[in-house]
């Protein structure tokens, strides 16, 4: 299952210019093909993500019944089991998902038969209890491993809830709304931080109705779903490395073209502005109720100042938030993250490795329980990185490099396929040397 580790050697760049059209959106992938396997007819999405992790998702709709193909032209073609999956003997291999393994629970323990999803050692590590309360609360026969994977899913008739995640998912809300989807009455979830919308509105796109209000959403089953023809917007938090790097060169310019620009993905666009970073909006349109639009980045001349993410916004920027701790040293009055203690528990320990691979490369930053403080005004040298077989700690310090002094190892550059299989080729392309 897993290739051996490999190395990368990044050396330090000049400058970072281009433009580049980025694979579609891991988040919105998941959904769709979770969506369509599980719709009546047949789904075509262009731009499909080309990671790891959604082949995941594919991969177990497949053996859950769904036929699944790949068209010359990279189209992806699924066939939807109108509601009702197969049960499948072999346990469903999530991987290194977490997207996958927490979305899917919701969609089984509301069917029939016995379902067991296993996942890598990275997923089998991370919390399922999130998942396994409101499953339970609505009456799902559901086992996890001591709070872990795997998880073994005794499909039963369900019951509506009203619920409030005690830590904002998008993931748990997911979960929740997919087995709300097939219970009857009104399911309602609550969160306090607006968390990622990307299931509502794909829930909709497939022809499901639900109601939103300011800080809930409600879905009323039992409800079927049709398929859908859909061009997958490119990936925001993929883009989010290369809008770092630009943000390092004062003459930087990279333009991003039909990038994903759902507004609870987009804070990153402020922390950058924030920072001093220019960041222009062109062509904005919606694709099944997705915003999408081209993105032009450059480099204040003057370098980046400082800022401090916290409260809501560590929230939506928690896949970015490794990436932005990276740049930190280079920018003149550092970065404070706090209220990011759900870092911890990722794919890896992030505030962790940041904290351990930021030291390697000869920076000073603090560590807190839910954060870090990265000093600003820092020169930082190349180093051994240990990505711990983390896509995102791979591809923030392969950034962190591009400004260091002297070439940079990253131990595990594998891992970037988890979300990202193009990033060290698309890095080339743009990186000047
Ligand atoms: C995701 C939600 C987030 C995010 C993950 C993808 C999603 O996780 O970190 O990469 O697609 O819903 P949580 O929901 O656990 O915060």
């Amino acid at each position: 299952m897993h290739t051996a580790a490999q190395e990368r050697i990044i050396r330090p760049a000049r400058n970072i210019m281009g433009s580049l059209r980025l694979p579609g959106d891991k988040s919105i992938s998941h959904r769709y093909a979770m969506l369509s396997a599980f719709a009546e007819g047949v789904s075509r999405f262009t731009n499909f993500s080309t990671g790891a992790d959604c082949a995941s998702t594919l991969a177990c709709m497949e053996a859950l019944g769904a036929k699944v193909h790949k068209l010359e032209d990279g189209t992806i073609e699924v066939t939807g089991v109108g509601g009702r999956v197969t049960e499948s003997n072999a346990p469903l291999e999530c991987g290194n998902s977490g997207s996958t393994m927490r979305m899917i629970s919701g969609l089984l323990a509301a069917q029939q038969g016995r379902f067991t999803l296993i996942g890598d050692d990275s997923l089998s590590r991370r919390p399922m209890e999130r998942i396994g309360k409101p499953l339970t609360e609505m009456g799902a026969r559901l086992t996890l491993t001591e709070g872990h994977a795997p998880i073994v899913i005794d499909g039963t008739k369900l019951h509506s809830i009203d619920f409030t995640p005690p830590v904002p998912s998008a993931q748990v809300k997911t979960c929740v709304l997919l087995a709300g989807l097939q219970t009857q009455g009104t399911t309602t979830v609550r969160e306090a931080v607006r968390t990622r919308d990307h299931s509502e509105l794909a829930l909709r796109a497939f022809g499901a109705k639900i109601a939103r209000a300011q800080a809930s959403v409600s879905i009323e089953g039992p409800q079927t779903l049709r398929g859908i023809d859909a061009v997958v917007p490119g990936d925001l938090s993929s883009a989010a490395f290369f809008m770092c790097a630009a943000a390092l060169f004062p003459n930087s310019g990279l333009l991003l073209d039909s990038l994903g620009l759902n507004p609870t993905r987009a804070a990153l666009l402020d922390v950058l502005t924030a920072l001093g970073v220019h960041i222009a909006v062109l062509n904005l349109e919606e694709v099944h109720a997705e915003l999408v639009g081209t993105v032009q980045v450059s480099a204040p001349a003057g370098g980046m100042g400082s800022t401090e993410i916290s409260g809501s916004l560590a929230a939506q920027l928690i896949d970015e938030l490794p990436v932005l701790a990276a740049i930190g040293p280079y920018t003149s009055g550092g970065i404070r993250i706090r209220d990011a203690k759900e870092l911890r528990v990722k794919e890896s320990d992030r505030i962790a490795l940041v904290a351990k691979n930021l030291r390697a490369m000869g920076a000073e930053v603090e560590e807190f329980e839910d954060g870090l403080d990265v000093p600003g005004g820092q020169t930082l040298h190349g180093a051994t990185i240990d990505s711990g077989g983390d896509h995102r700690i791979a591809m923030a310090f392969s950034v962190a490099a591009l400004r260091a002094e002297g070439e940079t190892i990253i131990q595990g550059a594998e891992s970037a396929a988890i979300s990202f299989p193009e990033f060290f080729n698309l890095l080339d392309l743009v990186a000047e040397r």
